[in-house]
């Protein structure tokens, strides 16, 4: 049993990666660990990884490289290295980071705890991970991927009152390009009753927002009361909780953009009426060679019964740039979904070839680096342009915001302490734009309305409203002002 150890943990990667390190550092505080900011005073010190890009990669190794001298000065120090980077490079790590003590797949992180003490008292080195996608059954693969309970840590969260609940582990989709089939196995769907739990536990502790998690959210299916149950149909189990006001879900998969969702979500007024929907790219050859399962046209016909159930809903896509044969003429079909779509926002990549994937081993990388560099920052400008614009005609309006704190440049003022006056804060409206407003930080976690008076492509600027609200179509909390 440990007492008094100090952690440092840095976190890369997704929301999935933001729970798991959630869900670890809530099991190490039950085991007499305290967190620290600083590397310097840490005697654990835990990586939780990300493989998706070379770029995210290079960060922890070179985060490790500046480790190297560090158990000279402290030798009961623990260096650990978990998540996705650790199931995809295992013993490649060591050989990398031979100071590295613990290498901690995305399926053992239950096990953390009991692994760090065993390292402490061992001094050995010891790899943890699950099997390889072609290394077992399906049963045995899945079981190897196994899910733990969530000891909760409510100081991980994004903020007090929002918190990330899994829905589903892995993927099955193998899209070519992808690391995430190998790094969290394969898709296994979490219990409604485990779900629906989870969520009032939450809900009790003051949670209002919770963004339920998936790589392809809306594949999500599980036998449950005679019947499969859908993604739909977890969110109206959910929806009934009292004192969660903000419903959200991410990822989605453009195939799986069922009706019935889709009416759940204009249905359900705590539903955020905000869909990511990655396209990826606009280019029919271009999402074959991806193998991403659906053609433009079937995305344009998703998009048009999105924009038909939801028509104020946000929706917002992620693209890369610069994949194997991607031609000009395919990265100008990518830039006409863009105009016609009107994206929210677009997560934007460059094509990074990821070993052990499809088309690192049968595509070649051939599209230059400064092509890619060039597609990425006119792709960017053009999804700016619209953004602003969308945002400028939002000018004057009043919007609806779950208030989340001090926005980060107060935090950094140190605005926060003083309680008295009001500072700068941030929030996000329904369609998840996020809005900039000077308020009293004990507005945190409620509802607040703000006149739009500004914006950027990123952030609506606005000042609060004081005028008596109706409440008309939003019959969730009383206004604080
Ligand atoms: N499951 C989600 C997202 C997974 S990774 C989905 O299917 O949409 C997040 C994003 O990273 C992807 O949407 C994709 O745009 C990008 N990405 C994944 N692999 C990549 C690679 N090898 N190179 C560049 N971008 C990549
Ligand atoms: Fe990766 Fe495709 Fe699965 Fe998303 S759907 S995680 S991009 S394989
Ligand atoms: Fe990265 Fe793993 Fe998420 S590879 S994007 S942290 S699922």
């Amino acid at each position: 049993m440990s007492h008094n150890h100090k952690l440092f943990i840095e976190t890369v990667g997704c929301q999935m990666n933001m729970l798991d390190s959630e869900l670890v550092v809530g099991a190490l505080r039950k085991h007499g660990y305290e967190l620290t900011g600083d590397v310097g005073d840490a005697d654990t010190i835990l990586f939780n990884t990300c493989s998706v890009r070379e770029h995210a990669e290079h960060k922890i190794y070179s985060a490790l490289g500046r480790l190297k001298y560090s158990k000279q000065s402290r030798p009961t120090l623990v260096i650990g290295v978990l998540g996705c980077m650790a199931q995809k490079d295992q013993e490649l790590v060591f050989q990398r980071a031979p100071h590295v003590d613990l290498v901690v797949g995305t399926g053992q992180l239950a096990e953390v705890p009991r692994l760090i003490d065993e390292a402490r008292a061992t001094r050995q080195r010891s790899l943890n991970v699950s099997l390889d996608r072609r290394d077992g059954t399906r049963h045995e693969v899945s079981s190897s991927f196994q899910s733990y309970d969530p000891l909760r840590e409510p100081e991980m969260r994004p903020s007090p009152f929002q918190a990330f609940v899994r829905i589903m582990f892995g993927c099955d989709k193998f899209c070519t390009y992808c690391v995430v089939p190998m790094t969290r196995g394969p898709e296994q769907s979490r219990s409604p009753a485990d779900i629906v739990h989870e969520c009032r536990v939450l809900a009790d502790q003051g949670v209002k927002e919770v963004t339920l998690l998936g790589q392809t959210v809306n594949s999500y299916r599980f036998p449950h009361d005679g019947r499969t149950w859908r993604l739909s149909d977890l969110l109206a189990a959910i929806h009934d909780i009292d004192g969660l006001i903000r419903l959200k879900f991410v990822t989605n998969y453009p195939r799986d953009m069922t009706d019935d969702l889709l009416q759940a979500v204009r249905d359900l007024p705590k539903c955020a009426q905000y869909l990511h929907v990655p396209a990826q790219s606009g280019c029919d050859d271009v999402l074959k060679r991806m193998k991403r399962g659906y053609t433009i046209g079937e995305y344009r016909e998703m998009f048009a019964r999105i924009r038909s159930t939801l028509p104020n809903a946000a929706v917002s896509s992620d693209f890369i740039v610069g994949f194997c044969g991607e031609t000009e003429a395919s990265h100008q079909k990518s830039l006409d979904l863009i105009r016609e779509c009107r994206f929210k926002n677009s997560f934007i990549f460059k094509y990074s070839p990821r070993p052990g994937t499809k088309a690192f081993s049968l595509l070649p990388d051939d599209v230059p680096e400064d092509v890619k560099r060039r597609r990425n920052n006119e792709m960017l400008a053009l999804q700016n342009r619209i953004s602003a614009e969308d945002h400028a005609a939002m000018i004057g309006d009043v919007v609806e915001v779950l208030v989340e704190g001090p926005s980060r440049a107060a935090e950094k003022r140190g605005e926060i302490d003083a309680t008295t006056g009001p500072v700068q804060l941030t929030g996000r409206t329904s369609c998840d734009r996020i809005v900039v407003f000077e308020g009293n930080p004990r507005l945190t976690g409620t509802l607040a309305r703000i006149r739009v008076s500004d914006c950027t492509p990123t952030t609506l600027i606005g000042t609060i409203e004081t005028r008596e609200v109706q409440h008309g179509s939003s019959p969730l909390l009383p206004i604080l002002l």
